[in-house]
């Protein structure tokens, strides 16, 4: 892969219009060309990268997830919740209106449901909505599957999406089930609360974003709830530090210390058989040999290139995604996986 073939992954795409969801958070729909659909195809509760120009950087890359639905909605929005003392999530909401164009990656991420069909437990915690009122749309326009939303918020006038949350609960009355949690009534949810409300759902497929320790919560009710770690989704929100947007560095040859290990990666369902060297990270090595891996900030930090290890060991350069739980249970980031050679095949399954 070029480092061409690289830029040639952004697209500049044209906000058509903001809608004003609270005082602090803003949603921008994108006009997607006709050319560029497929490109931009998503699935719930994936997420877009913007190049958000800076006079001091150039730019600086954000994530934000999309709030649109690809099975209820034609356009893509993303919602932006101002950050205090933020940079790029404060910039977006002052600067962007209806004609503004953005450089974007396509969508990306793993914070999706496998089947729409599956019953559901979704938590929500402020502006982490988004990802998630993507997955209730998707369930609800195009699957079977029953959902209890809890969706905790500072006070009311912080909650984003509350009436079109109403609506589909109205209109879905036996299928969606939306409990919101006020910080300003009923304090923070603690996980005594948390593990009573999920007790009844346990072992359901269980989607959790919003700020960090609201997550920590909700991750011990469901694990103490008897929710496997494995039905356990998060999604992490931090800002990129790298550039996703610059070239992708050639592939240091075969290399630079000559020792390579064997592994066989299935991805997209198809198996590659490969000899991997120690010093190249896993999604440098699949693009360098132009396997479409998945991958957003190639930096640990967005969970795009999530994996699972089978076989083998590696060694991950950074990560600020997954946690020792998703590590023992053999997750790893692509994007910084370098191989162990232990002597065995490393099987690896995207
Ligand atoms: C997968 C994913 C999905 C996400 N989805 C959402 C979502 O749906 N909604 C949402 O609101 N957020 C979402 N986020 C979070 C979002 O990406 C940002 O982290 C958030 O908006 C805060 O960014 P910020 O730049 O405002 O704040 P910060 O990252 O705190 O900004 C401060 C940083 O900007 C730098 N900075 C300050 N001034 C400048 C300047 N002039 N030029 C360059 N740099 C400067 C500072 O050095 C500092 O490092 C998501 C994150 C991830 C990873
Ligand atoms: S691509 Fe972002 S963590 Fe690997």
């Amino acid at each position: 892969m070029t480092a061409n073939t690289m830029r040639d992954r952004s697209r500049t795409l044209r906000v058509s219009r903001v809608v004003e969801e609270t005082s602090d958070a803003r949603s921008l729909v994108f006009e997607v060309p006709e050319a560029d659909r497929e490109h931009f195809a998503y699935r719930p509760g994936q997420f877009l990268t913007l190049r958000v120009p800076s006079e001091r950087t150039g730019s600086v890359a954000r994530c934000y997830s999309l709030a649109s639905s690809p099975h209820h909605d034609d356009d893509l929005t993303i919602t932006v919740k101002r950050t205090s003392g933020g940079y790029g999530s404060n910039w977006l909401c002052d600067n962007a209106g209806a004609g503004t164009e953005i450089e974007v990656l396509p969508p990306s991420g793993v914070f999706t449901p496998k089947d729409l069909d599956a019953e559901l437990l979704l938590f929500a915690g402020g502006s982490g909505i988004t990802p998630v009122i993507s997955i209730v749309k998707s369930v609800l326009a195009a699957g079977s599957g029953n959902i209890v939303l809890l969706y905790a918020n500072r006070d009311e006038s912080s909650v984003i999406f509350g009436e079109q949350l109403a609506r589909l609960a109205a209109r879905h009355p036996r299928r969606l089930a939306v409990i919101h949690w006020l910080e300003s009534v009923q304090g923070l949810p603690g996980r005594g609360q948390l593990q009573a409300l999920a007790a009844p759902y346990a072992g359901r497929e269980s989607f959790v974003c919003g700020p960090a320790p609201f997550m920590t919560a909700v991750g011990d009710a469901l694990s103490s709830a008897g929710t496997p770690r494995a039905r356990i989704h998060t999604e992490v929100f931090t800002s990129l530090s790298g550039d996703p947007f610059g070239p992708v560095p050639e592939p240091a040859g075969d290399t630079e210390s000559g020792i390579t290990v064997p592994v066989e990666v299935e991805i997209g369902g198809r198996t590659h058989v490969l000899d991997w060297p120690v010093t190249t990270p896993l999604v440098d090595l699949l693009l360098g040999r132009g396997i479409d891996a998945p991958y957003s900030c190639r930096d640990g930090e967005c969970g795009s290139c999530q994996a699972t290890l089978l076989q083998g060991r590696v060694t991950m350069k950074h990560n600020e995604v997954l946690d020792e739980d998703d590590v023992a249970e053999g997750y790893i980031l692509g994007c910084q996986s370098l191989p162990e050679p232990t002597g065995e095949t490393i099987r690896i399954e995207f």
